[in-house]
């Protein structure tokens, strides 16, 4: 099967990062000034982090969390629950959305065929018996468990560096019949997501990359838009649904 941009698409797999969500006023993580420029992932964002210091891994989610509670979508998120919208009403083939972020702008933009790989900052998860649950609460060690009772066991469901990022085999699925291949403001670092256009192109599928500006993996992309997701998302989402 021939990559082509030309052949309409039928199976779409968008990834989404940090950088979508940027003009809704929270942060990435490796720009200048980003998250990890200003706290330490090691102490923060592992599970040894959370297991020596728990409070200081609480009060880090609890502030994002208190952040995100006042964010709202902006026309990129919007864009691609339109997009999600024109796929399914024309019956073109599989749509999934991706994302690496842990905030909620995708949902609040109206995306339903959506994947949360690092889990969800609204959600929290108990330690001792697994119950997850939506949670926009502050996160301290006072706090018990709503099913289980423990208290001092709940931890944000967001998945850790040095953890398994969540529903890899839906992913990987997908990726083996996508013709579409899409990354969204993320900059090709953390794996296993950096690794899906090699996914996507061994799979035949024609490569699309939209970032502010190139990331560790573009060069793997057949095709590729830089500047911001606000503008170039609504554009190339108007130019798809048109095809
Ligand atoms: N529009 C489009 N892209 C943008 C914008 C914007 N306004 N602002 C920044 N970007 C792009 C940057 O060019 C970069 O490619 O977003 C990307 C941000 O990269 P990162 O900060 O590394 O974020 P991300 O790729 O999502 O990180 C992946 O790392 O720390 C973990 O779990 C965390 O999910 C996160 C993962």
């Amino acid at each position: 099967m021939t990559r082509s941009s030309r052949n309409p698409a039928r199976n779409i797999v968008i990834l989404t990062g940090a950088g979508i969500s940027a003009e809704s006023g929270l942060g990435t993580f490796r720009d200048a000034g980003g998250i990890w420029a200003k706290f330490d992932p090691m102490k923060l964002a592992t599970p040894e982090g959370y297991a020596s210091d728990p409070d200081a891994v609480l009060d880090f989610y609890s502030a994002r969390r208190a952040n995100l509670i006042g964010a709202r979508p902006n026309a990129a998120h919007l864009a691609l629950a339109g997009l999600e919208q024109a796929w399914m009403m024309a019956g073109r083939g599989e749509f999934l959305l991706v994302t690496q972020n842990i905030d909620d702008l995708h949902e609040q933009a109206g995306s339903a065929s959506l994947l949360h790989m690092h889990g969800e900052l609204l959600k929290t998860r108990c330690t001792e018996c697994g119950h997850v649950f939506t949670d926009r609460e502050p996160l301290t060690r006072a706090r018990a468990c709503p099913s289980c009772g423990a208290v001092g066991s709940l931890r944000p469901h967001v998945v850790w560096f040095g953890e398994m990022p969540l529903e890899m085999e839906r992913i990987y699925a997908a990726l083996e019949s996508v013709d579409l291949f899409v990354a969204i403001g993320t900059s090709g670092t953390v794996w296993p997501a950096a690794g899906f256009v090699r996914e996507a192109r061994a799979a035949g599928a024609w490569t699309v990359e939209l970032t502010l500006e190139p990331g560790e993996v573009s060069a793997m992309f057949d095709e590729r838009h830089d500047g911001p997701a606000t503008q170039i998302v609504p554009d190339w989402a108007a130019r798809l649904e048109a095809v």
